[in-house]
């Protein structure tokens, strides 16, 4: 794991030269996207670069972690709205190149890692950090086998993202998530950290044991993973 502590603009900006780097060597890769506040400023670098000529997304893939069971893609809190809005909408990929999860036909979750072997397999894997530790939707307690499936979502979860809801009662209770196997088959990983209400965690991830209390102390036993910090989230390293 190389760990990288830096301040917040310049992670979305060193974050954003690694796709620089992939989009170049491989304009065909697949992409693993992440929603929350965390990745905004690096979607917000991306689609400048796109914009500017640096890399083009017109041939990649992509595959979103999670989505909310019961909201579809026309519900604004729904993570598919949420990417249209802040990523595929300002880039040039073909719309009909991008998936997230099935947040209304449920059953068919397993499907999602056939869809992702069938794609190649994800190149490099975004990925933000619960305040639990979850990564995903994967709540600690998931098992490190596990492939895209529902998902009940914890209270402290629930409680995190009421702030994008008018109340806590609209939080949808269930999610659909690639599951931990399915992150840890990406060939490469970039985790992103952000603020002091991660930096017990963070620490928790990085040095203490792995387990699936845990769930992103996994990552310490992928081959290729950059996890960058700003310098709160580093706080108690
Ligand atoms: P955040 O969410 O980026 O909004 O903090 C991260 C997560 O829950 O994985």
């Amino acid at each position: 794991m190389r760990i990288h502590i830096e301040k917040q603009e310049q992670i979305a900006r060193d974050a954003a030269q690694k796709y620089v780097e992939l989009l170049n060597r491989k304009p065909e890769a697949v992409l693993g996207y992440a929603t929350g506040s965390t990745p905004l400023g690096l979607y917000f670098e991306l689609a400048r670069l796109n914009r500017e000529g640096a890399l083009s997304f017109a041939r990649a893939t992509t595959f979103n972690l999670d989505e909310y069971a019961g909201l579809d893609g026309t519900h604004p809190q729904s993570y598919r709205y949420f990417m249209n809005k802040n990523l595929f909408y300002n880039i040039d990929i073909p719309i009909e190149n991008t998936h997230v999860p099935n947040g209304i036909n449920t059953d068919i979750a397993a499907k999602y890692d056939e869809a992702i072997e069938a794609a190649g397999g994800i190149d490099l894997q975004l990925l933000g950090i619960g305040n639990n530790g979850h990564i995903g939707f994967n709540e600690p307690g998931t098992p490190f086998g596990s492939v895209t499936h529902v998902v009940d979502l914890t209270d402290s979860t629930r409680q995190a993202n009421a702030r994008f809801f008018e109340s806590i009662d609209e939080v949808p209770t269930q999610a659909v998530s690639m599951g931990i196997k399915t992150v840890m088959k990406a060939k490469s990983i970039l985790m992103i950290c952000i603020g002091k209400a991660k930096a017990q965690t963070v620490r928790d991830f990085i040095l203490g044991e792995v387990t699936p209390d845990v769930p992103a102390s996994i990552l310490q036993l992928h081959p290729d993973v950059d996890v960058y910090l700003d310098p709160d989230a580093a706080s108690l390293l």
